[in-house]
């Protein structure tokens, strides 16, 4: 929100006439004071080799402590020199930022007298603690605050002003703290980069999954294949170091206070079949988010006039309305864009694939290094309570299929535009501003 358009709510009041000051400088340095503050890190080491996948959990990572808002979160893969590491070298699949919190009392009874327990221990706690998103998947499904993969060097995630996600404020004898899960697969020597990148799981030879459970005969591709500590087959021959890798992230934020105007994150899941039984009563287990789908060869001699263009839709009750302040699609390689639709066909957010033509760091050639965002006017596109929502993904399609791919949409709601806020959370101000002038 503009100043003038503060200005002009807070002229409402009589504060002005109380104060006397014009609507600048003095009574809104607020404005200037709340400066964001960027801290920029490094995740625990991640050791690679040619071929090699590495899916893993960092706990209670560096991450701003206190009662903030968070205005942006960036990652990008590195070397231990600092370089920046393209795409066709260490694909990032995906990183996820998850919000969980632990009991003050438990941590320390447990870190006092095994501290081998504790890593164990903190397994279970961060399961029940996880301190999901708005929605919309089942269970802890998709419930990142933050999360996109290859698209992450060249994707926007700021929140603008005066928007922010209000985090650290926990409960009493709760402390909030951070998982990072970052899932990179080393593409150096592979026979073939793409089927790596979209895990086939004929590249892995795998055939159980992670827990050791046959996977289905028609499973041919997808995170089921390519996890922790996999390997992707190399050409005949070639041999390369390990490496020592690190996700470098970029956190923005300003201090909490009443001017920040909180907004919620939902994940709508294209491969979501929700089951509506009773619609009065939606609950998050009639949900079905599977993330991943594939995308089937087309025959371009049957299908006359298609582009191989592949088209998924799933339509929603969108669980609670607001107005919204940003949208983000997240696809894998072949994706072209996905669209939200407001349940009279209006266009909510597209988001648009952006590929590199290049070679270097964040423009490789044939990979996504982008999403276009929407930043609507705050106020210009509302969503209803309850209001269906259709979420459209598109994919090219090519004479083989592509496994593993997502369609996602994140979006950021606000349920109160600034001025309501404003009015909302300062009317304690405003009655002692009363007191002083009667
Ligand atoms: C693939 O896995 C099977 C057993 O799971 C193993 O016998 C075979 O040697 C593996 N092939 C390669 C190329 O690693
Ligand atoms: C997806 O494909 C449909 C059908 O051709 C088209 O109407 C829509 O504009 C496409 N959306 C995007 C984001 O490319």
């Amino acid at each position: 929100m503009s100043t003038n358009k503060m200005c002009e709510a807070i002229s409402l009041a009589i504060l002005l006439l109380v104060l006397g000051s014009p609507c600048s400088a003095s009574l809104f340095s607020w404005k200037t004071e709340n400066k964001i503050k960027t801290a920029v890190h490094l995740s625990p080491k991640i050791e690679i080799g040619p071929g090699a996948v590495s899916n893993k959990n960092y706990y209670d990572i560096d991450f701003p402590r206190g009662h903030v808002a968070l205005k942006g979160f960036t990652a990008e893969v590195v070397d231990e020199a600092g370089n920046s590491v393209p795409l066709h070298e260490t694909y990032l699949h995906h990183w996820a930022l998850i919000r969980y919190r632990q009991s003050k009392s438990k941590l320390a009874t447990h870190a006092s007298y095994d501290p081998h327990r504790v890593l164990h221990v903190s397994d279970s706690i961060f399961e029940s603690g996880v301190v999901r998103n708005s929605g919309i998947c089942q269970g802890n499904v998709l419930g990142q605050y933050y999360g996109i993969g290859s698209e992450t060097r060249g994707t926007n995630t700021d929140i603008p002003d005066p928007f922010g996600l209000e985090i650290g404020n926990p409960e009493e004898g709760y402390e909030e703290k951070w998982m990072l899960n970052i899932h990179a697969i080393d593409t150096r020597g592979v026979e073939d980069k793409l089927g790596c990148t979209e895990c086939r799981c004929d590249l892995y030879n795998v055939t159980v999954n992670e827990f050791g459970k046959p996977l289905p005969p028609d499973y041919i591709g997808g995170l089921n294949c390519c996890y922790h500590e996999t390997q992707c087959r190399l050409k005949k021959g070639f041999q390369g170091p390990k490496r020592s890798l690190y996700l470098r992230y970029t956190v923005k934020w300003i201090d909490w206070d009443e001017y920040v105007v909180p907004v919620k994150i939902y994940i709508i899941d294209v491969t979501d079949t929700l089951k509506i039984s009773d619609t009065s009563s939606i609950t998050s287990s009639d949900h079905d988010c599977r993330v991943e789908y594939e995308v089937d060869p087309c025959n371009r001699d049957t299908k006359k006039g298609n582009d191989c263009l592949d088209v998924k839709r799933t339509s929603l009750p969108f669980p609670k309305g607001g107005y919204v302040v940003y949208g983000v699609a997240h696809q894998h390689s072949a994706g072209i864009g996905a669209t939200l639709y407001g349940q009279d066909g209006r266009v909510i957010c597209t988001s648009m694939a952006k590929y590199g033509t290049g070679d270097e760091a964040g423009n490789e050639a044939g990979y996504i290094v982008g999403m276009t965002t929407c930043y609507p006017k705050p106020g210009s596109v509302k969503i209803i309570d309850g209001e269906k929502v259709t979420l459209e993904s598109n994919y090219s399609s090519s004479s083989r299929s592509h496994t593993g791919v997502m369609g996602l949409f994140y979006l950021l709601v606000a349920e109160q535009l600034p001025h309501q806020h404003y009015f909302t959370h300062s009317s304690s101000f405003f009655r002692n501003i009363n007191n002083v002038i009667n």
